[in-house]
């Protein structure tokens, strides 16, 4: 499996998950789209591609997706260094990841192994995630409100933010530092809600390319930037440090708190 990206989540037969029309599955660039798994980089790499080789790499399938006794849906797939990876990031690493689908919820449970004996590895972890909405402009996002954030539109300069609830209407870039363990995002068109429950993720991405950018983007439509946002939990504005023998978890649940009223396409 390619960079282990999540390109459906389906509640109720809505998919939440945007995936553009011009997406490429050859395995040879990210997804632009679903969750893309970002590591051990992000943003630009001087040793590899932007947001690291994670996404573009083959992922093991540990364990195809069973039912549980609960009734849950598990599946887990693991990524190990090796040639490709050293290439670019000469660590020795092992990461688990453990998806689990229940009603209305999907849960990702992330372990980063560092089986070094002597070398400490510092990483960037961040699940890219693309919601797919109505109209990103009557999206209400919670939990941003006193953050202070990097806008990277803005040269990176450091702002706080001063809304109740943060709407997109521009081109926005955003690394929300020390956000809260949960966002409310609200398609204020369908009354849809859903719940990012985070664990281990100090800050929170908001982006969408808007029109301009969206145009310098090769595999994303011009006219779908408004049916999609990327609100992505990660560990981004410091790295994380982990020391030989350890390991780093970290987790994430979407939860559909409210279907909210839409037609079913
Ligand atoms: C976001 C970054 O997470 O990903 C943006 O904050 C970036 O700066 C965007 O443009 C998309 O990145 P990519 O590599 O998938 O085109």
């Amino acid at each position: 499996m390619c960079g282990a990206t999540v390109v459906s989540w389906r509640v109720n037969n809505q998919e939440q998950l945007f995936v553009s029309k011009l997406a490429s599955f050859d395995g040879k660039k990210a997804i632009r789209g679903g969750i893309p798994f970002v590591f051990p980089q992000f943003g630009p790499w001087s040793f590899g591609a932007q947001h690291g080789f994670a996404r573009i790499t083959r992922w093991n399938l540990e364990r195809p997706p069973e039912r549980l006794h609960n009734g849950d849906v598990e599946a887990i797939f693991s990524l190990m260094d090796n040639e490709f990876t050293r290439s670019m990031w000469n660590y020795q690493f092992r990461i688990t990841y453990r998806l689990i689908l229940r009603e209305k919820e999907l849960h990702f449970h992330i372990g980063v192994y560092n089986p070094s004996k002597e070398l400490t590895m510092t990483f960037n972890l961040l699940l890219h995630t693309y919601l797919k909405v109505p109209d990103v402009r009557r999206c209400q996002i919670t939990g941003l409100h006193g953050c202070t954030f990097m806008d990277k539109t803005r040269n990176d300069a450091m702002y706080q933010e001063g809304r109740e609830v943060v709407t997109v209407n521009e081109w926005t870039d955003r690394i929300y530092q020390h956000t809260p363990q949960e966002h409310i995002i609200t398609n204020v068109v369908s009354g849809r809600k859903m719940r990012i429950h985070k664990y281990n993720f100090p800050d929170t991405v908001i982006w969408n390319p808007w029109i301009d950018k969206a145009r310098e983007i090769g595999d994303f439509g011009d006219d779908e930037f408004p049916n999609m946002l990327c609100v992505e939990a990660g560990h981004v504005s410091s790295p994380v440090i982990l020391l030989p023998g350890t390991a780093f978890e970290a987790s994430q649940i979407l939860q559909i708190i409210i279907e909210g009223n839409v037609s079913r396409k």
